[in-house]
């Protein structure tokens, strides 16, 4: 069996991490092989080491985005070859994890990278880009829910003109996404919070408007939008961002959360919150993935979607730990941490 190096958390609860070697799976039927050249770091990997949940086994591989080149096609695949340019999610475990050198993925959810794209850029999109994208539209598939119809399928752009639409912690990765995809959908006016200094970035990226989140952010935001907010996505998803976002929604309104709700919502009767879980969604917003990523590659190349900024971590897969624990502290603000696992010595 050919061997490849992997970042291996040995136990539960603040384990150790341990770079070392495994076999270099084999696709199967569908699947393709992707030697990986860089893999993005996210909260949920310090998240799973202090708390110890999503892992079924120790000891266990993280890592949940990919970009790197195609080494082996499975049975099947269509339009794929070796060598080409890709970018994928990986899932928590096991082959398909992202903090080894080489992992299997499902060629329905592969898009090839335009040339105009790094593989450093391209590790920052996809399960950020996928929180985004779930939560916003996945209520097509959940009767009842948002329902709204994904700019990047036909008459979807623009046709949200109008609406006015709240994010909370817009300069994180999964805000800089839902602010693009928003800006895709035509939302208008396109609020967003976040700490002063990454302004700039957030109206870079499509934001009209940019609340410090230090201000009175419901009285600022209740002022631009200037007329009821049916859409608020809360990224931070905190206890304090929860009960802002709660009373801002107007009745009918739906919130769209990445951590579970915290507060009691029995005075909100006529207002709806989802808990996005990529992990727990993927089977069920599976059509809705399958369908960005048939128009990812046209959507990076021609700038409608556009890569968070990145830092490079040094040392391959064992710089990986000193980058979540970065993470941990609050110290990424604005962009986003890639190793590359080719490097490890
Ligand atoms: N449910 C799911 O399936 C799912 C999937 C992906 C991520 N998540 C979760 O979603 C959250 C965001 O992930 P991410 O990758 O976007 O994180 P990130 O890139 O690390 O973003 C963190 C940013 O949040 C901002 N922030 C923190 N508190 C804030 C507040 N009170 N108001 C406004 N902004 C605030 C900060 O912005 P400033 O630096 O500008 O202050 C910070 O830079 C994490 O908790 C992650 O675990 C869940």
């Amino acid at each position: 069996m050919v061997q490849q190096k992997a970042l291996f958390l040995e136990t539960p609860v603040n384990g150790e991490w341990v770079v070392r070697t495994r076999d270099v799976p084999k696709p199967g039927p569908g699947e393709l092989l992707v030697k990986i050249r860089a893999a993005a770091l996210n909260p949920v990997e310090w998240k799973i080491r202090a708390f110890d949940f999503r892992v079924e086994k120790y000891p266990a591989i993280l890592g949940s985005d990919s970009a790197g080149t195609v080494e082996e096609v499975g049975q099947g695949v269509q339009g794929f070859t070796k060598g080409d340019r890709v970018l994928h999610q990986g899932s928590i475990n096991d082959d398909k994890a992202t903090f080894q050198q080489y992992a299997i993925v499902s060629a329905e959810i592969t898009a090839k990278l335009p040339l105009n794209i790094s593989f450093d850029e391209a590790a920052s999109v996809p399960a950020c880009l996928a929180t985004a994208a779930v939560g916003l539209y996945n209520g097509r598939h959940k009767p009842g829910l948002t329902k709204l119809t994904p700019p990047w399928e036909e008459g979807g752009k623009n046709i949200y003109a109008g609406q006015p639409i709240v994010i909370f912690g817009g300069s994180g990765s999964v805000g800089q996404y839902v602010i693009q995809l928003a800006k895709l959908s035509g939302f208008s006016p396109i609020i967003a919070t976040a700490s002063q200094h990454n302004a700039e970035l957030l109206k870079s990226v499509g934001a009209t408007h940019v609340i410090d989140r230090n201000a009175d952010v419901l009285a600022e935001a209740t002022k631009i939008a200037g007329s009821p907010v049916k859409i608020v996505f809360d990224t931070v998803s905190a206890k304090d961002t929860q009960t802002q976002a709660w009373e801002l929604l107007a009745p009918g309104g739906v919130l769209l959360l990445v951590l579970p709700q915290q507060i009691d919502t029995a005075k909100y009767p006529n207002k709806t919150a989802i808990a996005i879980n990529i992990d727990r969604n993927v089977p069920d917003g599976r059509p809705l993935v399958v369908s960005l990523y048939s128009k990812l590659t046209q959507l990076l190349a021609d700038g409608s979607i556009k890569p968070n900024r990145i830092e490079a971590l040094p040392d391959g897969l064992a710089g990986i730990p000193a980058g979540v624990e970065r993470i941990a502290r609050n110290e990424v603000s604005g962009f986003k941490l890639v190793a590359h696992p080719q490097e490890t010595a």
